[in-house]
């Protein structure tokens, strides 16, 4: 257990030396982290933390590992990825080239699976911007190199996704662990953006953002929301995760629900 003033403390002087701002990401589920962190950093408390993060460089990056959650799989929720697949990819088919934003992309198990399906709809001319703010998930994420039994269980999510090959189709294996093709992140960039500060960056035909909202309060979830409206272009679409929602947001009128199950949005058409 820690006090308020020790918690609000840590959170600040992680934006002012770091320019991380966590002032507006749910507190409850960032003190059960932080509980974590104090063990697994052998430190006493907070003070102890803060400490840390003033005098030694090399902590920080450790450190964010704890501040979020970076869960994550390939095919996650497979409903999602088959309602792309069949009711997303066909519109965005008629358009001469793609850009698709998979915002906190984690490890990169989300761009993997996006890739394929791009693939396999026959989609060739796009670019996946993919973002996070933790460096040390972008560095796994363009390796693409995972945990064999990890692939073995996504094999169903795939087909459940509808795929229409074999999931072996796209890696080598090596040991107890698997390296995906190349030629799967060869349109991909990785680079580190954070929706809690960073601006627009390109005008986008989709964007994936799941499982990270949930991690946000209300007023941090709405800055998201209006970043990735003004970032869509008319008729883009927009895919939150299982528990994520736009019924709340001050946005939710300029979209349409397209599958309401998986929780896929439309921005409308405005004159
Ligand atoms: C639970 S994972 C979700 C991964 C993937 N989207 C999925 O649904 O499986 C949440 C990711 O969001 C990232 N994240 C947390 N805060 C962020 C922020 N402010 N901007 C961008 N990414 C953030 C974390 O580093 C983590 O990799």
């Amino acid at each position: 257990m820690f006090s308020n003033d020790d918690f609000e403390l840590l959170i600040q002087e992680i934006y002012s030396r770091y320019q991380y701002d966590f002032r507006l990401y749910s507190k409850s589920s960032l003190r059960r982290r932080l509980e974590q962190a104090l063990i697994k950093f052998h430190c006493q408390n907070l003070k102890e933390i803060r400490m840390k993060v003033q005098t030694e460089k090399e902590f920080f990056p450790q450190l964010i590992a704890y501040l979020t959650v970076n869960t994550t799989e390939m095919f996650r929720d497979p409903g999602y990825f088959k309602s792309l697949r069949e009711n997303v990819f066909p519109y965005l088919k008629t358009f001469p080239s793609l850009k698709i934003w998979i915002a906190g992309c984690s490890t990169g198990e989300e761009v993997i699976s996006f890739s394929i399906l791009l693939h396999e709809a026959g989609i060739k001319r796009f670019i996946i911007y993919a973002t996070d703010i933790n460096p040390m998930n972008l560095e796994r994420a363009k390796k693409a190199i995972y945990d064999t039994e990890q692939v073995r269980k996504a094999s169903s999510s795939y087909y459940e996704a509808g795929g229409t090959g074999s999931l072996a189709d796209y890696y080598q294996a090596a040991y107890d662990s698997v390296q995906f093709n190349q030629d799967l992140l060869s349109n991909v960039v990785f680079s580190d953006h954070s929706l809690a500060t960073d601006a627009v960056f390109s005008e986008m035909h989709l964007i994936s953002c799941r499982n990270v909202l949930i991690y946000f309060e209300k007023p941090l979830q709405e800055r998201v929301f209006k970043l990735f409206d003004e970032s869509l272009v008319r008729d883009g679409f927009l895919g939150l995760g299982s528990k994520e929602t736009l019924q709340f947001s001050s946005i939710k009128n300029k979209f349409e629900v397209r599958d309401r199950e998986n929780k896929i949005y439309q921005k409308a058409w405005t004159p």
